[in-house]
């Protein structure tokens, strides 16, 4: 982390779809790259992370998963041709006194056309919290929603118009620290990139 910090672990993918026949295809090697104003603390820069294992590319459940999730977000007029889909597997990590930031940190809106979020597993923390604050030219002072995802799969799904945020993870009351897992799930139309 830029800033020293080592309270987060992640994997990429990046996947095409077509949005006509359904058919994914795992694009190998790619990095990751967020704009400065989007993410001040480490955009601007090319990031290579761990890819995902060969088991999460081939695995059923995850091309399930993202053709659900297009099929919630993409109307059927605007499904045709080539996206690209990004897969994020986050773990932000929390030990006692030191809290574990999300990821980008603030409020902020995607540059993807499309996310979707999903809770894969909460363990001895508090904090996490969602906060959401409209889709204007500029967040409302105060949240709209706010929301702590609790169970497994517990999803939200917002497309770049959206401003939220996060809050950090701070261990809780056992011993050992505890972690927050996400599935981020992206959707962009090449064509469409601005
Ligand atoms: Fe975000």
């Amino acid at each position: 982390m830029a800033d020293g910090g080592n309270y987060r672990l992640r994997r990429y993918g990046l996947f095409q779809l077509s949005g006509t026949t359904g058919q994914l295809a795992h694009i190998p090697g790619v990095p990751f790259y967020q704009s400065v104003e989007i993410n001040p603390l480490n955009g601007g820069e090319h990031r290579h992370f761990a890819g995902l294992g060969a088991n999460t590319v081939e695995n059923p459940f995850l091309h399930e998963v993202i053709l659900f999730d297009f099929a919630q977000m993409i109307s059927s007029d605007h499904i045709a041709g080539d996206w690209l889909v990004g897969v994020h597997q986050i773990r932000i990590i929390a030990t006692p006194g030191v809290p574990g930031n999300p990821t980008p940190e603030g409020t902020h809106r995607d540059d993807e056309d499309y996310t979707s979020q999903h809770l894969m597993s909460r363990r001895n923390i508090g904090g996490g919290i969602n906060y959401f604050y409209g889709n204007g030219p500029e967040p409302t002072e105060d949240p709209q929603t706010i929301w702590e995802q609790q169970t497994y799969f517990d999803s939200y799904y917002f497309d770049h118009s959206l401003w939220h945020s996060v809050s950090p993870i701070v261990s809780g009351k056992c011993d050992g620290g505890g972690h927050r897992d996400v599935l981020l799930i992206d959707f962009v139309k090449p064509s469409e990139v601005n």
